[in-house]
């Protein structure tokens, strides 16, 4: 049976996900492979409708569980319509954000608990777990100062402060230490092309398995 793979992107805000994320589909697709690039919360037109109550307004706007199972309820909806029937097809789904942002976010940073999270991704999704997880390595400060670069509506997150944002930047770090077969750190403290390398070196082995 052909196999999809399912490559996530996580990190904190403003690091570059969604450019290199690009630029990895883009690459893939040179190699003649089939590629869906898709994004959390969001990548399904429900899910769409959930990242606006997620990312936009004030920050205390959710409790903790609720904003989780918002998030929760954007992933069933996603991978249903999106990502499973691609994973389904044999096709590489790229994908900016996955579990493991509501792992740190949710679980960590908002002290819902990662067990918590973990048992919730098990109920709702089988533990759907990411083939590789490419967690881009930027300090908090320089992340927030690109991401306000961006305006628009969509900062509920950025408002959170930067203590928040500094607590995200360890729990990711801590996370490519407590799961290296999946998750690769990699840095992001530099040019485009320079940080792209990096992501398809950690995608070769991948490409070379059957
Ligand atoms: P984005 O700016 O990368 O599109 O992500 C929107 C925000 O959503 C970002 O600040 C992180 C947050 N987020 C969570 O808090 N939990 C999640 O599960 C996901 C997918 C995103």
């Amino acid at each position: 049976m052909i196999k999809g793979r399912l490559i996530t992107l996580e990190g904190g805000e403003g690091v570059g996900k969604s450019t290199q994320a690009r630029i990895l589909s883009d690459r893939l697709r040179e190699q003649g492979k089939p590629v869906v690039l898709t994004r959390e919360p969001g990548g399904s037109p429900s899910a769409e409708n959930i990242r606006r109550l997620l990312v936009e307004g004030a920050p205390e706007r959710w409790q903790p569980m609720s904003e989780t199972l918002l998030h929760m309820a954007a992933r069933v909806e996603h991978v249903a319509h999106l990502i499973q029937p691609a994973l389904n097809r044999g096709e590489w789904v790229i994908c900016d954000r996955f579990i493991d942002s509501t792992r740190v976010y949710q679980g960590h940073v908002q002290a819902v608990g990662e067990d918590v999270i973990d048992k919730m991704h098990e109920i709702t999704l089988a533990s759907l777990m990411p083939d590789l997880t490419l967690i881009l390595d930027l300090p908090a400060k320089s992340g927030l100062h690109r991401a306000s670069e961006r305006g628009g509506k969509e900062n509920r997150y950025e408002q959170m402060g930067e203590d928040f944002h500094i607590t995200v930047f360890n729990a990711f770090r801590a996370l490519a230490d407590k799961e290296p077969q999946r998750c690769r750190l990699i840095d992001a403290d530099g040019p485009i092309e320079w940080v792209s390398d990096q992501i398809w070196q950690a995608i070769m082995p991948l490409l070379e398995a059957p």
